[in-house]
């Protein structure tokens, strides 16, 4: 009873801090923030101040003068800045809830399976910091499962692959608690470092991580699909050091993806081949099903079912499915407590 007035005065929050992006879902209201993992600061001599976190963030990447640096604290799925990492939680947390609770927010946090136990404490410690008042850690493949809405607690096997930005996290649940879990780092970002590669070395032009994104969002693919497709890019010509333009086909971006990919199909084969056979013959039936941004490369999905000879399913949000599953979990503490990561 008191435990109820308590949750609606403060709202209980579930975050998907990620490589990427963040995700905030407040009890009751669903996901509220969206927010590019992002924190611009601005420093001079010994001092340093925030100037933007998130989306504004976001966009200076590559483009801001020296003083200014665009940070993103969280560095394939593990925290490289604390202190960054502490202000971009506070702040998407304080974008959720509008104004100061009365009384502070139980919370969730969605964990790559990678994170070692310092880690994980020092999470908990950004969250407290961050207004939390009681700090639950879940393996956000665990959380994906549940957001994507598989049947997590039957007695089948449900294989989830959360591509992300810096980490693809691959989960087998059966009845509600983790069987296999693996992490890869191959994702999202080492597509567009993979592509910033190919261009200085076919091209002998630089781009940057940004421009490499835009054009993975514009025409990036994988699995043959759309060949005669171009994109012109502005680059830095690396023997006159001039910017100047390059025009990149489809195959190329292609090409360039599939070595990246191939680590995903490999942890895959690795994640199953560790998983009991009557368990790895349900995900044969019934196939994986693929969530995370890195999901929607066009493609994706056909290339990695033809690769695996599994079928595979995209979920519907794929973005959203991990900040959505961990949102559920606020009223499922059974639940909770079997998808702990191990
Ligand atoms: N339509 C798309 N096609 C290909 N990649 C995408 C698309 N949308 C987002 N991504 C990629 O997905 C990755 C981010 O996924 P996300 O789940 O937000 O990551 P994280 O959970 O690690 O923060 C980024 O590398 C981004 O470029
Ligand atoms: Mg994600």
């Amino acid at each position: 009873m008191f435990d109820r007035a308590l949750e609606r005065l403060s709202g209980d929050i579930a975050i998907d801090l990620g490589t990427s992006s963040t995700l905030v879902y407040v009890q009751g209201r669903g996901i509220t923030v969206e927010e590019p993992s992002v924190v611009a600061v601005e420093r001079s001599g010994t001092s340093s101040r925030v100037v933007a976190v998130g989306a504004d963030a976001k966009r200076m990447v590559g483009r801001t003068p020296e003083h200014i640096q665009a940070v993103r604290p969280i560095r394939e799925g593990i925290i490289a800045d604390f202190e960054l990492a502490e202000v971009l939680l506070r702040t998407c947390v304080e974008r959720a809830l509008g104004s100061r609770p009365l009384v502070k927010p139980r919370m969730i946090v969605c964990v790559p399976v990678g994170t070692t136990e310092v880690e994980r404490r020092a999470i908990q410690e950004s969250a407290r910091a961050a207004g939390g008042r009681e700090v639950s850690l879940v393996g956000k493949s665990a959380a994906a499962a549940l957001g994507a809405e598989l049947p997590i607690h039957e007695a089948t096997a449900s294989m989830v692959v959360d591509i992300g930005g810096g980490t693809t996290e691959i989960g087998l649940i059966s009845m509600g608690g983790i069987v296999v879990n693996a992490s890869v780092r191959a994702a999202g970002d080492h597509l567009d470092r993979a592509l910033v590669a190919a261009i200085q070395q076919q091209h002998n032009t630089l781009i940057g991580e940004r421009t490499a994104e835009e054009i993975k969002l514009r025409v990036g693919a994988i699995g043959g699909i759309d060949d005669g497709s171009q994109v012109r890019v502005k680059g830095r010509d690396l023997g006159t050091g001039i910017p100047r333009d390059v025009v990149i086909s489809g195959h190329e971006v292609q090409a360039a993806y599939t070595p990246v990919l191939e680590e995903v199909v490999e942890g895959i084969r690795r994640a199953l081949s560790r998983t009991p056979p009557e368990l790895a013959a349900d995900v044969l039936d019934h196939g994986l099903v693929l969530c995370g941004g890195g999901a929607l490369l066009r493609g994706l999905p056909a290339w990695l079912s033809e690769r695996t000879g599994l079928p595979v399913i995209l979920a519907e949000d794929p973005r959203r499915c991990a900040a959505l599953g961990a949102g559920a979990l606020l009223q499922d503490p059974e639940t909770l407590v079997r998808v702990a990561p191990a």
